[in-house]
């Protein structure tokens, strides 16, 4: 049986680091109240001239070296993100162009902070198909281009960041009948009726840039962060009961959850509610904030790096974010 194993992890942060404190000279905040209330210490900051697809290439660079292939054996590229480099062409097809492969599908998708997820399962059932072997799936994310730094509820949440997965066609079982590594479930959803929850109406087809516009409609992220909260805690438990039940394991089998990190409060309420135990929960959104698609790959590429995520692992993903959408995976490790 045909079986989708993730064979190389990649990451990127920009340089600039932006800590609270820095912080608390230009936004009406303080550092106390971002740690109590997100968990969050610091995050990445793109430099002017860095767009999504030149991070996502230090990313997938380092995911393709990990994996140990050449570039040109990748046949198929996805690209999570909601703030690619232009309107169009795709960021994918800017990463293409960056890694200098050819001739091979390059495509965005954006489904927020649960995009990554939302491309791993694309890419799965393109390998399903059998039409695919081996596909790059990046999460990149210039969230700063998006922020308003006088809006306090969402200026401190987010940073920048690229983090990128190969995954390849392989076989369930060895030749002794051994279990191997692979993608078990992956589960993807949305609920559109609460698009109005969390998003950007400046700048798309409804809101051109105009200078009407400018004065008009509100610039930068609008968010209902209570309703949000309460949202993804339930988004978050749905999710992950999805994924369990596909891959037909249970809540004790798993050994390690990287969760969507955007905030320590949510995220410890939605494993409480499963009765996780903490230490199982790998957390890095205290060095980099809310990533948004850039979040999980990244978390996923350090976790392998410090000795985390090990082979034989029983691992657990889930997001959400606008839409909203919400989307989990089970994989063996
Ligand atoms: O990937 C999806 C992205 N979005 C999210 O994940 C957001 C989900 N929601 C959250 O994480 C939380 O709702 C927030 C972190 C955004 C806010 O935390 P909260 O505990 O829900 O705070 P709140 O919105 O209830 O606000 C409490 C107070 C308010 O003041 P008053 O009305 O009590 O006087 C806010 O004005 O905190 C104030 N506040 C701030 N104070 C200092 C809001 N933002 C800030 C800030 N610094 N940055």
């Amino acid at each position: 049986m045909q079986n989708t194993r993730i064979i190389g992890t990649g990451h990127y942060l920009p340089e600039r680091i932006l800590t609270n404190q820095e912080m608390e000279s230009f936004v009406d905040t303080t550092d106390d109240w971002i740690r109590q209330r997100t968990g969050i210490h610091q995050r990445h900051i793109a430099a002017k001239d860095e767009a999504v697809s030149d991070m996502s290439a230090v990313a997938a660079r380092r995911a393709i070296e990990n994996a140990g292939i050449a570039p040109e054996e990748i046949d198929y590229i996805i690209c999570a993100t909601l703030t690619p480099d232009m309107v169009m062409p795709s960021a994918a097809c800017f990463l293409q162009k960056h890694l200098g492969i050819r001739r091979v599908a390059a495509v965005d998708i954006n489904a927020a902070c649960s995009g990554f997820i939302y491309a791993l399962e694309m890419a799965d059932a393109l390998i399903h198909s059998g039409r695919y072997r081996t596909i790059l799936v990046v999460g990149a994310e210039k969230m700063s281009n998006l922020l308003e730094w006088n809006k306090r509820d969402t200026a401190v949440l987010f940073g920048d960041g690229a983090g990128a997965v190969v995954v390849r066609a392989g076989e369930t079982v060895d030749d002794q009948g051994a279990v191997l590594p692979g993608i078990l479930s992956v589960f993807s959803t949305a609920d559109g009726a609460a698009c109005d929850l969390l998003y950007v109406p400046y700048g798309g087809s409804r809101y051109p840039i105009t200078p009407e516009n400018a004065q008009e409609i509100e610039p930068g992220i609008i968010m209902n962060g209570r309703e949000l909260y309460k949202r993804a805690v339930v988004a978050f438990g749905e999710a992950i009961a999805e994924a369990l039940k596909q891959a037909e394991v249970d809540p004790e089998e798993i050994t390690i959850f990287i969760p969507h990190q955007a905030n320590v409060r949510i995220i410890a309420s939605a494993a409480g509610r499963l009765g996780m135990r903490e230490d199982l929960i790998y957390l890095n959104l205290d060095k980099v904030g809310n990533t948004s698609a850039a979040s999980i790959p990244i978390a996923l590429d350090q976790a392998v790096q410090d000795g985390s995520l090990k082979t034989g692992d029983m691992l657990l993903l889930a997001a959400f974010g606008a839409g909203l959408t919400w989307s989990s995976a089970v994989i063996r490790w």
